[in-house]
């Protein structure tokens, strides 16, 4: 039965590009909910926006000496490129900049002001007397009381998913100045989430959301059994939606209470541009609310956003909130101040045209229920040995053979065998497998039962072998090749969800634009005899070693190159006399000969001139050149350092060298060639 469908992906901050983290916890299997749901004729409204206010920004913003909106901009665009880019089908990617937010974020805290239902305190907060500035949210890190992460925010704890307050942080530190904040008093209004626990104990725990995912019930129980505190709901900052109240000059909304404010006013966006009304679509009880988030969000869609709702009076409340654990990238978490990602734009460089590859992996590969790791060998293990090998496979051999014996033309089909007659009752079974995993919003499932549907193709083509028949059944051939086409065209309805792109290549390919989800269970016949097909494009091709090892070297570039820009400047070491440095005998020298030692990684064994003589010095520079490399080049060596065995090798002297950001060494020397043994002074 066709229903109404609000489905929200999280808000993403609008502090920098997104990366397949993001993909993997949200958005793909966001967006295979919407498709799989619009594919079976349900009226669906897809929300998503950038969360442009918060902490996040601000900090980006001072560390570039940009303004926010400079910062909000330019990720806005630049993350909804990728989501276009990815085949996101978002119906509004709208903005918590955009009017119509602010106003409609705005009139919610009015409603809720003039019911009452805020709790206005003063309150001590913990303020940067240099910066001259409270310290909430992201501007104040420290100890979690809850689970002794050092890193947590003074709104959240993203190891345990705890929601704090501020002056709940052990040890809090600035984040702007490093400095130990002080108390000042201020005013502000606190959602009394306490005063709601009832509700939530009814809605969440009584009511049907057991069959929430057990991460999400979990975390929601431990919660509300832990006792719910207030909250505040505004912040002593200066970007962000002004608090709309009197008192509130100079305030602004918490970050959290405006952005699922967004997904309304997104909605409201939307429906405007579609001539729709976009009331029922949040207030229609036969309306269902589904929102799509990452495991550090549960507390504010499940807690906060339903009680603000609630509180509200006028709004439905999520029917479930399919939470995604983490994913991490080649053993480490994803980390975006680490640099520790695959950021949209740089995979679709790298991989042009190759989004449904990504998708698929992230989504065979999903952290639904436990933390996962993203590892590139895996990534191409899923293209080469189930995209290539199972599924474009089996699409390549049904229209190359097509093609060649028919000449494109579906031929027709004469007896059923038995084998045929069950595969095709199985392909008829297909849609409700599949069905019943998104249902239960087991995506990785759902797409494993696809390639499923690709093996039994690839199967029963192995096993009727129509090459061979072709020589001597004409009739029998024909049948077979009838059959492995209404598996592809199966294949192309029901890989929609999962890969759009090759979904819309494959339905041209086979010109089969009219079969819906639901043809593909009750329809006898999906491309019928007589229909021409077109002639076969590569779906998929396979990713070489090669490929995979340049992006595992990208990554530890990226990694050590991070190191070093954040790496603090050592300190001055304790002063010298002149006469100290005289001690120093420092030398132009000039590498005559250079080896490997043996058995080693970092070592090579170099003779140098020094210009008092040719000697032997030991370096650990074999990681960044290889002896043909140095071999002639003028360096600055330390002379008069104390000989010292390594690997058995005496050295007498140092090579001064140094590191670049990307972690390789470089030599100290002369910019023009100089006699050997000149002194450095
Ligand atoms: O965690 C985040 O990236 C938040 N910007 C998500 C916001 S979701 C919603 F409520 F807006
Ligand atoms: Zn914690």
């Amino acid at each position: 039965m066709s229903k109404r469908y609000t489905i929200t992906a999280a808000l993403p901050y609008t502090n920098g590009p997104i990366h397949i983290g993001h993909l993997a916890g949200v958005y793909v299997p966001a967006d295979i909910y919407a498709r799989y749901k619009r594919l079976t004729g349900n009226d669906v409204a897809f929300i998503c926006g950038s969360d442009e206010h918060g902490v996040p920004i601000t900090i980006k913003a001072k560390k570039e000496g940009v303004t926010p909106q400079d910062i909000v901009d330019k990720y806005h665009a630049i993350i909804k490129k990728s989501f276009v880019d990815f085949g996101i089908t978002f119906d509004n990617y709208s903005r918590t900049s955009a009017k119509i937010h602010h106003e409609t974020a705005s009139e919610f805290f009015k409603t809720l002001y003039d019911k009452h239902e805020f709790v206005e305190e003063v309150t001590e907060q913990l303020y940067d007397e240099e910066a001259n500035q409270f310290l909430a949210d992201r501007f104040v890190t420290g100890t979690c009381p809850k689970c002794g992460n050092e890193e947590a925010y003074g709104d959240q704890c993203e190891n345990c998913g705890s929601s704090l307050n501020a002056t709940d942080l052990i040890g809090p530190k600035s984040a702007i100045t490093g400095n130990v904040p002080t108390l000042k008093e201020t005013k502000h209004w606190f959602l009394p989430l306490n005063k709601h626990e009832n509700f939530l104990r009814e809605w969440i725990l009584k009511g049907h959301k057991k069959d929430w995912k057990p991460n999400v019930y979990g975390q929601v129980k431990s919660w509300i059994d832990d006792g719910l505190r207030p909250r505040a709901v505004t912040r002593d900052l200066d970007w962000g939606i002004p608090v709309p109240v009197p008192g509130g000059e100079g305030k602004v909304l918490y970050v959290w209470f405006d952005a699922p404010i967004g997904y309304i006013s997104a909605t409201k966006e939307w429906a405007a541009q579609e001539g729709k009304d976009w009331e029922p679509y949040w207030k229609d009880k036969d309306t269902k609310l589904v929102h799509f988030i990452g495991k550090d969000n549960i507390v504010f869609h499940c807690i906060i956003f339903p009680s603000m709702l609630k509180a509200e009076g006028s709004y439905i409340l999520p029917d479930n909130v399919p939470a995604n654990e983490f994913l991490n990238l080649e053993g480490n978490k994803l980390s975006t101040s680490k640099n520790w990602a695959v950021w949209l734009p740089d995979y679709l460089e790298d991989f042009p045209n190759q989004q449904d590859v990504l998708r698929y992996a992230l989504t065979a590969n999903a952290p639904e229920s436990k933390d996962n790791d993203f590892t590139w060998k895996d990534f191409q293990a899923r293209n080469n040995n189930e995209l290539v090998a199972i599924f474009g496979n089996f699409i390549n051999r049904v229209v190359v053979l097509t093609n060649k014996y028919y000449d494109g033309v579906i031929p027709e089909a004469s007896d059923f065998s038995e084998v045929d007659t069950e595969t095709l009752a199985t392909v008829k079974a297909y849609p409700s497998v599949i069905e019943s995993s998104i249902e239960r919003y087991r995506f990785r499932e759902a797409s494993q039962e696809l390639m499923n549907l690709a093996r039994l193709g690839n199967k029963y083509l192995a096993d009727e072998e129509p090459w061979k028949l072709v020589k001597t059944d004409e009739a029998r051939t024909k049948t077979i090749m009838f059959i492995a086409l209404q598996i592809a065209s199966a294949l192309a309805t029901l890989s929609e969800p999962f890969l759009p792109f090759t979904s819309n290549k494959l339905k041209r390919i086979l010109d089969t634009h009219s079969n819906s989800w639901t043809d593909i269970s009750t329809k006898d016949i999906l491309l019928p005899s007589g229909h021409r097909i077109g002639k076969g494009e590569l779906l998929f091709s396979k990713i070489e070693d090669k490929t995979i090892q340049e992006q595992l070297d990208k990554l530890e570039a990226s990694k050590k190159a991070n190191e070093a820009a954040n790496k603090e400047v050592e300190p001055q070491k304790e002063t010298i006399t002149f006469d100290d440095f005289t001690k120093l005998d420092m030398r132009v020298g000039t590498i005559l000969e250079a080896e490997k030692m043996p058995k080693t990684k970092k070592l090579l064994v170099l003779k140098v001139d020094t210009g008092i003589d040719t000697r032997t010095i030991v370096s650990g520079i074999a990681e960044s050149f290889t002896p043909e490399e140095v071999v002639g080049k003028q360096v600055t060596v330390l002379v008069n350092l104390a000989p010292r065995a390594l690997r058995g090798v005496e050295s007498e002297g140092m090579i001064l060298m140094t590191e670049t950001p990307e972690g390789k060494l470089v030599f100290v020397n002369p910019d023009t060639t100089v006699n050997s043994g000149l002194q450095i002074s």
